[in-house]
């Protein structure tokens, strides 16, 4: 009686340990984003200069960097706070997404933060 016990309680323990080793981390980062298209016709003075200027010029209008006022913009951005081609290392779109320092500053929309997205990805030329 006290072996078959013994046996049981030995059977469930090796269980318990099997059960918790299979433990499964569910801190899974999220999915990258889809490529934008190769011909993406972003451009930075007609899509992302226009954003700075509606979303970011109010406190970054010189004495504070990085200078995103029209015509200084791009020497003030970019390499210091963009890769090209890596937006999710840049900066730049990193405080605008989502639990960035500067969403709710800037007021960022995800229409704003997608055009950031695709001017990086696509090279972060000056055009
Ligand atoms: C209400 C004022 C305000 C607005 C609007 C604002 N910022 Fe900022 N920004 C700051 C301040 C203050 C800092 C200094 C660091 C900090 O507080 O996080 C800063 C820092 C930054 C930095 C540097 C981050 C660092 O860690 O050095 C970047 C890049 C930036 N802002 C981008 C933007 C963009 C892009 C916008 C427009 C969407 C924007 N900011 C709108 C106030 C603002």
């Amino acid at each position: 009686m006290k072996k078959r016990f013994l046996r049981l309680l030995f059977l469930s323990g090796t269980l318990l340990a099997l059960l918790t080793a299979c433990e499964y981390d569910y801190n899974v980062p999220a999915p990258p984003k889809p490529a934008p298209p190769a011909n993406d016709t972003i451009s930075y003075s007609q899509d992302v200069q226009p954003f700075f200027t509606a979303k970011c010029v109010s406190c970054h209008a010189g004495s504070l960097a990085p200078n995103l006022v029209a015509g200084q913009s791009y020497a003030a951005v970019v390499p210091a706070f963009v890769t090209a081609n890596s937006p999710e290392t840049s900066e730049l779109y990193t405080v605008c997404a989502p639990g960035g320092s500067m969403v709710s500053y800037g007021n960022v929309t995800s229409a704003e933060l997608d055009l950031l997205y695709r001017w990086i990805f696509a090279g972060a030329k000056n055009d």
